[in-house]
This record gives structure tokens, sequence and C-alpha cells, in this order.
């Protein structure tokens, strides 16, 4: 098989969580010799490119940050541009956020699927997962333990063609926290999430406080 891989993230590809987690998963993909070609729909240099693979290829794989609980305005930006195919095509999704709850994705899953029909293809199943906030943010070790697990997805994709199985499916992790967990995460957020966002803002060169309100 050789898929066609679209990162959907407005982030820069150096940036993108997105592109942290295609690299494990494209490591597990190719184990047994499937191909690929990926893409950034970050980069408007290669949107022509993109589409011409789009047209070309009949598996394509697009994967997805979810932003404000659905897919990010320059990947629907993008999409708006491709016509609608009729041979075939198979397009599978990784639909990927920072919140943990699996249920927070489901809406912008129900969505794909209505994509994958406008865009005239068969669904081939979302790989859904939160809990990627701290890719970015922390060090490359301790990132690893969040990207490590798409590997097994990769090889799950090339051996399926999608994200239909069981075990996809279980990936997920839970759909909703258990209450005892989520008081307890509130509590923890009310306490230390300030000072943490703080950490993080110097961390990446902010030298203002974050409720700074330079306009008014
Ligand atoms: C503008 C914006 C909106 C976001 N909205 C959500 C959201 O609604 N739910 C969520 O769980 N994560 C949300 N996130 C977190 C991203 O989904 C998460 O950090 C993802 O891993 C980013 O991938 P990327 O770096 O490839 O863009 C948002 C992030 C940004 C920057």
């Amino acid at each position: 098989m050789h898929a066609v891989i679209i990162n959907g993230s407005p982030r820069i590809k150096k940036l993108s969580n997105t592109d942290k987690i295609l690299e494990k998963f494209t490591a597990g993909m190719t184990e047994n010799g499937t191909t690929f070609e990926q893409y950034e729909v970050s980069d408007k240099k290669q949107w022509e490119d993109i589409r011409k693979a789009f047209y070309e290829n009949t598996h394509i794989l697009i994967a997805i940050p979810l932003y404000v609980e659905c897919i990010p305005g320059l990947l629907l930006e993008f999409l708006e541009t491709l016509s609608p195919k009729n041979d075939e095509t198979e397009i599978a999704f990784i639909l990927q956020s920072g919140f943990a709850e699996g249920i927070q994705l489901r809406c912008g899953e129900t969505y794909l699927k209505i994509l994958t029909k406008k865009l005239g293809c068969k669904y081939a199943g979302t790989l859904v997962k939160g809990d990627n906030f701290s890719i970015r943010w922390v060090e490359e070790g301790t990132a690893e333990r969040v990207t490590a697990p798409y590997t097994e997805m990769g090889c799950e994709y090339a051996k399926t063609g999608g994200f239909e199985s069981d075990k996809c499916k279980a990936f997920t992790g839970p759909e909703i926290f258990s209450f005892p967990l989520r008081v307890m995460l509130g509590v923890v957020f009310a306490v230390f999430a300030k000072s943490g966002f703080k950490k993080i803002s110097q961390g990446v060169g902010c030298t203002k406080p974050l409720d700074y309100k330079p306009y008014k």
C-alpha cells in the first residue's frame, strides 16, 4: 500500500504535535513495506502538490489536531479547494487533541464521516486520541512516552488500511473520566495551572504576564 498523509495542523512542521505523532506512526506503518508521502497544510506552497496527490492516490490519511472542538480552519480552507472523487479512494483520519477524554472528539469524528462523503470517498475510520497537549511543552524523552504508542497504530493501519479494528477503537482510552478523578483534576488545575502556564509561557519567550491587556 502507498499512503498519502496530510498533516492538517496550521502549525509549521517543526512545532506541530501532529508531526511528532506522525513520526512514530509512520515508523510502524512502514515496517512491512507500506510506503508514504507526507504533506503539511500549514505550508500553502504545498497545496498544489497535495491536491495532485489526493487525485492520483487511493489511500489518503489526514491527521488532524482538534481546534476549538472541530477541525482547524486552514484545513477547511484547503479542503474547499478539492473536487469530489468517485474512484474507491479511502480516507482515514487521525484526530488528536489536548484534553484527554474521548467524548470531546466525537463531534469532530462525526463530521469527518460527513466530510468523506462530500469528497466522494469511502470512510476508513478515525483514530481518536486525546492527551497530547504535553508533546510540545515537555522534553523529548517525556514526549516520547506520549507519541511512542502511535507506532503500533501505524502497524494496524498498514495491516487493515484503516482504523476500524477493536485495537484502534480501544486506543482512545477513557471516554469520560470517573467522578473522583474529575474532582482531583479540578483541584490540581486550580492549584497548579496558573504557575504551570506562567512557566511554559516564559519558556517560549513570553515577557509579559498572561493576563496582560495591551489594548485596554
Ligand atoms: C487554537 C487551538 C484550539 C484548540 N482547541 C482544542 C479543543 O477544543 N480541545 C482539545 O482537546 N484541544 C484543543 N487544542 C489542543 C490541540 O488539539 C493539541 O495541542 C494538538 O496536539 C495540537 O497539534 P498541532 O501542534 O499539530 O497543531 C487546541 C489548540 C489550539 C492552538
